[in-house]
């Protein structure tokens, strides 16, 4: 797919607040830190689109991009970011919770897991509560770029063997780095043809 066009359109902090469409819409979630705004402008070929940090915490709202005039990709907070206080981050749980569950525009949740890193309780938790809400995502190793690609292959393959013990069937999953573009065409391929389908 080609990205022609790529433009901010709103942030909020509520799912009611979200733009009125019927358009599909791809959201991306994930641990903090774990790359999904600096995937976002990698994805769109716009550095500076979707803001990023090296500190966690940087994305505290739901942001709208639309692209090509016909569909979304939305930035959302990571969790698990351990520096906030308990009240804030209760805040930001209850956000991306409420935004998951209700905002029937999402056609497809895309999961964000840090390559480098062994599966994580709370990413396992979290697509144990996406499965019992039927929510349809897919899994993307970030950073990919941090490892060797022996190292890489290893930790993709432990993971998704993590994964069968709790799932039957696998999610699809995506390998990408932000830095060299890996993955870019595997993912946008990916969405069209989900686009294609609706
Ligand atoms: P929050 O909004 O805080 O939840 O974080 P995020 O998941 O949006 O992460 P963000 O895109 O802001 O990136 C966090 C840090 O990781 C930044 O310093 C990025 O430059 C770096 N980073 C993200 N993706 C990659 C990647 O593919 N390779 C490398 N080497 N660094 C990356
Ligand atoms: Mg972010």
């Amino acid at each position: 797919m080609i990205i022609k066009k790529a433009e901010f359109i709103v942030s909020n902090s509520q799912v009611s607040q979200c733009p009125q469409t019927h358009e599909a819409e791809y959201a991306f979630i994930g641990r903090s830190n774990v790359g999904k705004s600096s995937l976002i402008n990698m994805l769109t070929g716009k550095n500076g689109l979707a803001k990023t940090s090296a500190t966690p915490g940087k994305t505290m709202l739901i942001n709208h991009f639309r692209i090509n005039d016909e569909w979304y990709i939305v930035d959302l907070p990571g969790y698990g970011f351990a520096k906030r206080s308990k009240k804030d981050q209760d805040k930001l749980v209850e956000m991306i919770y409420s935004y998951i569950l209700q905002r029937e525009q999402m056609v497809n949740l895309f999961l964000l897991i840090d390559s480098r890193h062994e599966p994580q309780k709370i990413d396992l938790e979290f697509m144990e509560w996406l499965g019992e809400n039927a929510i349809p995502f897919s899994i993307i190793f970030t950073k990919a770029d941090k490892l060797s690609k022996s190292k890489l292959n290893t930790n993709v393959a432990a993971y998704l063997n993590a994964l069968k013990e709790q799932w039957e069937e696998l999610p699809p999953h995506f390998i990408t780095s932000s830095e060299t573009r890996l993955g870019r065409e595997d993912v946008l391929n990916y969405i069209e043809s989900i686009n294609q389908n609706l």
